[in-house]
């Protein structure tokens, strides 16, 4: 970016080429989504079924919605709110619009919260490789070892809060060439040092079982929950639904193709969750690990790939300090909406609402690194129902010790938030803005696939996202049933 402001450049500067957004955009796009997140939740949703619905997600409804959210960012030039409310000026419409722009920053402040607390683990992990703490593992152990970590309170907040500080310093400095040249060193390392491992898993591990897993798909074992968790992860994966693609569209020059940059990230996001996928299985079958193994999976498997080879620890450090990478690369996207927004609105200085907005997030995310230790039902229910237990009377159920705050924060948005503000985009797209302006955008010369774009965005992104969302709090009956609909379905 460069940060010289005529009348036709945004006040929040350019960046210098097409290569930098994309790469700020993949960078935003890669991150701990793709390599802690894609191939837990495939785990735990069933495998090959899941991931074909999650690739099906990710081009028709994904793919489309990269283009609208970077098409109104570049458009409109400024933060997710104030772009909303100059679109929405420009095609008649009204200003409630920028209420979208308002969900995606509390969207972004809410995973920051807990992203913060993920990348703190992998913070956390470096350390622990560094010092050789995973030579010569078993399963057991490497499940040990992070239950140690999850459960040391003060361990996990000082992690968390480093990860926030770096967060917020670099946001603070301006998202600018530095976001460029680490992903061009990271994200291209990350991705060799994934194939090295699919290449040992295809060795020393399970790979067999972990590509039947993986791809063959079972459709008997799908459920509208599977569904509902495979379009939350291919928004999640994808950054998309809350504006954080939309915020550095803003800073995209105009002569860069739309559909070209889309179409790269979105590839590149899914070529990297299927490698840490085949990575990552082969190693979780040959130790008999469980594959719904949950939040830990990665920083269980991986350790207990890396500990078997020759040069292992070495490895190891590089992995997590890469994951490490690709985490900041990401969280920066989700702060930047929301910084570049209050730089507007108050007109002060970018340092002053980093360092506001990010404390904040960071306070909102103790939640999250506490729901695994001083928080988690088990530790609240051993407080509130310590004279019970003592007496020897049963405790509530709910006192398993799961760690729903955390996860009721990923779902909320995830599955909630995310698809929401997607489907929100494209009724604005393709209902409201004028399709001369879409059109001129995307400069797409063959019709009919602009018109293919566009009736994506219009009709069939819309309907789905509905549907599924219709389908997942159980009104669907009740409303085909209104319509005398019902045994049709
Ligand atoms: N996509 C990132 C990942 O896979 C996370 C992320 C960054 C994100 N910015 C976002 C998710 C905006 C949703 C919205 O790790």
């Amino acid at each position: 970016m460069n940060n010289t402001t005529t009348d036709s450049t945004p006040v929040h500067g350019l960046w210098s080429s097409k290569l930098a957004f994309v790469l700020a955009a993949t960078g935003s796009a890669v991150g701990l989504g793709n390599i802690w997140k894609f191939p837990y939740v495939a785990g735990e949703n069933g495998g090959g079924a899941f991931v074909l619905i999650y690739l099906l997600c990710v081009f028709s409804i994904g793919l489309p919605l990269m283009m609208a959210e970077i098409l109104m960012g570049r458009r409109g030039g400024l933060s997710p709110v104030r772009s909303f409310s100059k679109l929405a000026r420009e095609a008649g419409g009204g200003q409630w619009w920028r209420l979208i722009g308002f969900m995606g920053i509390l969207t972004g402040f809410i995973i920051l919260s807990f992203y913060s607390v993920v990348g703190g683990w992998a913070m956390a992990y470096v350390k622990m490789a560094l010092s050789n703490g995973f030579s010569d593992i078993d399963g057991e152990q490497a499940g040990a070892l992070l239950g140690a970590l999850l459960g040391d309170r003060d361990a996990v907040v000082f992690w968390h809060s480093l990860f926030m500080v770096i967060t917020i310093v670099i946001v603070a400095a301006g998202v600018k060439a530095g976001l460029e040249r680490a992903v061009k060193l990271f994200i291209p390392a990350l991705f060799m040092l994934l194939i090295g491992l699919v290449i040992y898993g295809a060795i020393a591990g399970d790979f067999e079982r972990a590509v039947s897993f993986l791809f063959t798909p079972d459709f008997s074992k799908i459920t509208i929950s599977n569904v509902l968790n495979a379009m939350g992860l291919a928004f999640f994966s994808l950054s998309l639904g809350m504006g954080a693609i939309m915020m550095y569209g803003a800073y995209l020059p105009k002569n860069t193709s739309i559909p070209f940059v889309s179409l790269t990230v979105v590839i590149s996001d899914t070529l990297v969750a299927l490698i840490a996928g085949l990575a990552i299985f082969p190693f979780v079958f040959a130790h008999g690990l469980d594959a719904g193994e949950s939040v830990g999976l990665v920083f269980v498997t991986v350790p207990l790939a890396f500990s078997q080879v020759t040069g292992g620890a070495v490895l190891l450090v590089v992995f997590f300090v890469l994951l490490m990478f690709a985490a900041i690369t990401s969280a920066i996207s989700l702060l930047e909406p929301t910084v570049a927004w209050a730089v507007e609105k108050l007109n002060t200085r970018r340092i002053y609402v980093a360092v506001a907005i990010g404390l904040a997030i960071w306070g909102l995310g103790l939640l999250s690194a506490l729901s695994f230790n001083s928080m988690n039902e088990a530790s609240l229910c051993a407080g509130f129902f310590a004279e019970q237990a003592a007496a020897g009377k049963a405790v509530p159920e709910m006192c398993d010790g799961a760690n729903d705050l955390f996860d009721f924060f990923d779902k909320l948005t995830s599955n909630v938030m995310l698809p929401l503000g997607g489907l929100m985009i494209a009724l604005f797209v393709g209902m409201r803005m004028y399709w001369r302006h879409t059109r001129e955008e995307l400069a797409i010369k063959r019709v009919w696939l602009f018109r293919l774009w566009f009736y994506m965005v219009r009709y069939v992104i819309p309907f789905a996202i509905g549907l599924i969302f219709l389908n997942a709090i159980g009104l669907l009956p009740w409303i085909l049933e209104l319509f005398g609909l019902a045994g049709t379905a």
